[in-house]
């Protein structure tokens, strides 16, 4: 099936899909889910690509796959583990097995335990020494920092808890920086750690730790653990009733809807994340229920092939036309490439086909004063992903959101159409002749022929964040199954950290350098002379 769909569009490639886009295309070439829209008719997927696709997909086993996940089976292989984060999103849908046991009860009972404490937080029945909490700082990395620290941001509209801070790199500016805005006596910490080891985290923690100690007597009284490890949450010192477990069948990554979520609860408090919920949870019935020709996970994956294993174009840019999805390309960086950034297919052989592609992306309109000039003129495709809403949260300033929307639709109208040499001609005739206008006219021809998809939505509330952000894991789940990927596990982490505890006593100054590669061992000399030992 790759060689046909690598054949066809080895035919396709040079014709110009502006031709094809018609209204029974728009149609066609888009998916609904909910209150959202799927548009890829602005692709060069035409009905035999698709259809290609699409027998691709049948034949990846991903229907008993997708079955496998939701019935609690152990896909995550090299790990052993099931994968279900949408039991946490499971509200009312019955009973999860894993290993012939259903989790429901105890997803729904620490979702209980921290609607409770969010509210006792939120409405100042819990307090710190100095009284009502003012200030929440959430310490994680990865999908212990990314996921609440985008959701909190994009839902800034509903937020009427307590400030909340994120803290996640291990370089002290991160930690310091937040710190110096709050106060430690009305400050609660969230320890959040899957595992309760990442050195980056315990790091900031005992940092937090010190510095709360300075000013407030019972420190551990304003301290909270999000973890799957309960022992090294009570060798830490915090108490187990302010402790929130979740289990390992939950991904780091994935895990954003129960007690990683914490800080996200306390900011919009538990009835709007309840919304938040139930949106992941209406986008898993659809993944679930539609065909796959109406499935936009399924075919936002399959776009997203073509566009990367079959066209050849290597990154994909995340553009959203929604300040407050600032930090949704962060956020899908590790979710899409700690996922299906893979060499090696389940069975341990090297994958047939490139990896998942890059991805990156800043909110629009941002990016047009900066990198869209490569998007549009440079000499490499990047496939873009638009994300729109009708509707922003400043009522009074609806005039500035609808410049934003067309703006949205003008890039993707712009990348698609382009501009002929003669149009190009035509805009700077007045100014010039000869063999300068043809030189100037060249500068401003625009190849167009740029693939795009838009992703509409009414409005981002909690809902909809919601059933975004699971549309995104089912699509990456889709793309891995199609690659033959695992993507849940991520091995690819491990290296670097076992070099960097190896080198911590080099730079230390506490061991010698010897056995290192010059590089590196040059490089240590050159930071020595300058002070880091
Ligand atoms: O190093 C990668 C990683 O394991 C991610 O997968 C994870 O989200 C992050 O580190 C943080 O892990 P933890 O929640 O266990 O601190």
């Amino acid at each position: 099936m790759w060689n046909d769909l690598h054949k066809h569009f080895a035919k396709v490639k040079d014709r110009r899909f502006e031709a094809m886009v018609d209204a029974d295309r728009a149609a066609a070439f888009s998916v609904q889910a909910g209150d959202m829209r799927l548009d890829y008719a602005k692709t060069n997927i035409d009905e035999t690509g698709r259809e290609l696709l699409l027998q691709l997909l049948d034949g990846s086993g991903v229907a008993a796959k997708r079955a496998a996940m939701f019935a609690g089976a152990p896909i995550n292989e090299t790990e052993g583990r099931a994968v279900l984060h949408t039991a946490l999103r499971n509200l009312d849908g019955g009973p999860v097995l894993v290993d012939g046991q259903d989790v429901m009860p105890g997803v729904l009972d620490t979702l209980a335990r921290m609607e409770s404490f969010a509210a006792d937080v939120r409405e100042g029945r819990f307090t710190g020494q100095g009284g009502k909490i003012t200030d929440v700082v959430n310490i994680g990395i990865g999908g212990s920092d990314l996921g609440p620290a985008m959701a909190v941001k994009a839902l800034a509209p509903y937020h009427d808890g307590p400030r909340c801070h994120f803290v996640s790199n291990v370089d002290p500016a991160d930690i310091a920086g937040v710190l110096r805005q709050c106060d430690p006596a009305t400050t609660l910490v969230i320890v959040a750690s899957k595992t309760f080891t990442t050195i980056e985290t315990m790091t900031n923690a005992r940092t937090a730790q010190a510095w709360m100690g300075q000013s407030v007597t019972d420190t551990g009284a304003q301290f909270v653990a999000l973890s799957t490890a309960a022992d090294k949450t009570a060798d830490f010192g915090i108490d187990p009733s302010r402790v929130f477990g979740f289990a390992d069948w939950v991904g780091g990554r994935y895990s954003l809807w129960g007690p990683i979520g914490l800080s996200l609860m306390i900011a919009i408090g538990p009835q709007a994340f309840r919304a938040f919920l139930r949106g992941a949870q209406a986008m898993d019935m659809h993944f679930k229920s539609a065909s796959w020709l109406e499935n936009m996970p399924a075919m936002l994956a399959l776009v997203g092939i073509w566009h990367n294993q079959v066209c050849g174009y290597t990154t994909r840019a995340v553009l959203p036309y929604d300040n407050l999805l600032v930090r949704l390309p962060a956020y899908l960086q590790q979710l899409e490439m700690e996922s299906n950034g893979k060499g090696v297919s389940m069975d341990g052989a090297d994958l047939a086909e490139q990896s998942g592609p890059v991805v990156w992306g800043e909110p629009g309109t941002n990016g047009q004063h900066a990198f869209y000039q490569l998007i549009h003129q440079g000499t490499r495709v990047v496939p873009c992903e638009f994300l729109v809403a009708a509707r922003g949260h400043e009522d009074d300033l609806h005039h500035q959101h609808q410049l934003l929307v067309a703006n949205c639709l003008a890039q993707s109208e712009a990348l698609m159409r382009g501009r002929t040499l003669d149009e190009a001609r035509a805009k700077v005739a007045d100014k010039f002749e000869g063999a300068e206008l043809e030189r100037q006219a060249r500068h401003r021809v625009f190849k167009g022929n740029r693939p795009s998809v838009t992703i509409a939505y009414p409005q981002l509330t909690p809902e909809v964040l919601g059933q975004i952000i699971a549309l995104y894991e089912h699509r990456v789940f889709v793309e891995g199954v199609v690659l033959g990927i695992n993507s849940f596990d991520q091995w690819g982490v491990e290296l670097g950290k076992e070099l960097a505890t190896a080198l911590q006593p080099v730079v230390e100054g506490k061991k010698s350098a010897e056995g290192k590669d010059g590089s590196t061992a040059a490089l240590v000399g050159f930071l020595q002379k300058h002070g880091v030992s």
